[in-house]
């Protein structure tokens, strides 16, 4: 029925998972956990590293720690404040909110109409794309493997590597097999577009891929226009099924160039699946804001496609949280706000591109800081140079060399450049 340069849209016409197949799915988790006869007897679990980096970081006593770790956007000072567009729209929401009755498993439709200019551009007013609110770009990362699933419970999803740490979990929860492509070399400090694009000739049609869409967790290597051009192409081709991760959309090089290579994979595929989130450029990261588009051949197979995405929505959360949504969907709908956010995101932008020259311009083995987008860079320091940053600097960092370049206030820089230079040195 479809064309290989469309596989991805039989992926999604073929069947829908039946209750047999959860009944599978239970009893192979029941075998799995067979010892396991109350909840005392469940075996420990790690604590997830990002999050595990927040604590140990919240715990040290030291007054001059700075905290590299988690990505939260913070100011000069070292601060993660409010956007004072957010603070306008709750205090609106809080005055004129006339219900807090039930919305359903879509969330907050205009909220999600209001995204469409700002994430699919050109691609706004086509029917074949449909989107659902969903809680943080995790929600939508999940909610659209579970679609995957349901139409394709044996479904791959290839991922380049390193990613970020969450990829995993969230998509193998689902029951989506997880293949790792090459995607960086740390100690290169450079995307390894060939051994991607071979790793990418030889997946099969129907494999859906994992890209990310700007401002790449946990490296800041972006794949530039042309590499962008040449992937899109071979995703196309080869039928397979893209996901795209877009949850830094302004914090690159701007809110239109950030969606550049989403936008050309819209128009070469029939078939998208997009986790989109506005916690880090509304900076709403607790109150859970995102949302998942997905494009099919028609509006009719979308309306079905989403049908069903809002069944995965009720089993796993029923309707997403409203207040965060509602908020961004205040400032988009008011010209003035719309205008006022523009201008935060800018400022975040501009801090996040200062202090990677800053850090760039310091040592010429940091000098890739400067050419890459986002919030993160990767440190090619081994696991005990980054412990002992930790044990002597108190700068925490993931274990990966993954660090956040705005998570130190202006005054800390100096001192955290000078301790990752010490490390590189030894
Ligand atoms: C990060 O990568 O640090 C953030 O996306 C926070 C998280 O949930 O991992």
């Amino acid at each position: 029925m479809f064309s290989p340069a469309s596989r991805c849209h039989s992926a999604m016409e073929s069947r829908w998972i039946t209750t047999a197949d959860f009944a599978n799915r239970r009893s192979m988790l029941t075998q799995a956990h067979a010892k396991a006869r109350g909840l005392a007897d469940l075996p420990p679990v790690e604590s997830d590293s990002l999050l595990g980096l927040i604590a140990l970081c919240n715990a040290d006593p030291r007054p001059e720690k700075i905290d590299a770790g988690v990505g939260v956007f913070r100011d000069g000072a070292g601060r993660t404040p409010v956007l004072n567009v957010i603070k306008k729209a709750e205090q609106r929401l809080l005055e004129t909110q006339a219900s807090k009755g039930y919305l359903g498993s879509a969330g907050d439709k205009r909220f999600t109409e209001l995204l469409r200019p700002i994430l699919l551009g050109e691609h706004a007013d086509d029917e074949r794309i449909a989107g659902v609110q969903t809680p943080g770009g995790c929600g939508a990362l999940r909610l659209g493997a579970e679609l995957i699933v349901s139409v394709n419970p044996r479904a791959r999803v290839l991922v380049g590597t390193p990613t970020w740490p969450n990829h995993a979990p969230l998509l193998r929860s689902a029951g989506l097999e997880f293949v790792e492509y090459p995607y960086y070399d740390r100690d290169g400090t450079s995307i390894r577009f060939e051994a991607m694009m071979s790793a990418l000739k030889n997946a099969e049609s129907g494999d859906v891929v994992l890209l990310h869409g700007c401002c790449h967790n946990p490296t800041g290597a972006d794949l530039s226009d042309t590499q962008w051009a040449e992937v899109t192409e071979l995703v196309a081709s080869r039928g397979l099924l893209p996901f795209i991760d877009i949850a830094y959309q302004g914090f690159g090089r701007g809110l239109e160039e950030d969606a550049r290579g989403l936008r050309g994979i819209l128009a070469a595929c029939e078939e998208v699946l997009i986790a989109q989130s506005c916690d880090k450029n509304f900076s709403v990261y607790r109150d859970r804001v995102g949302s998942l588009f997905l494009k099919t051949g028609s509006a009719e197979a979308s309306a079905r496609a989403m049908a069903h995405v809002f069944q995965r929505a009720r089993e796993m959360w029923s309707m997403p949280p409203d207040h965060g949504a509602a908020a961004v969907r205040i400032v988009l709908e008011d010209p003035q706000l719309r205008a006022d956010w523009l201008v935060e995101l800018e400022a975040m932008r501009d801090r996040i591109n200062s202090v990677r020259r800053r850090i760039a311009a310091a040592d010429p083995r940091l000098a890739f800081i400067g050419g890459q987008y986002g919030m993160f860079s990767m440190l090619p320091l081994v696991r005990e140079q980054v412990l002992k940053l930790r044990e002597d600097h108190a700068i925490y960092m993931a274990d990966s060399g993954r660090f956040n370049v705005v998570g130190m206030a202006d005054s800390a820089i100096d001192r955290f450049i000078a301790a990752v230079v010490g490390a590189l040195d030894a």
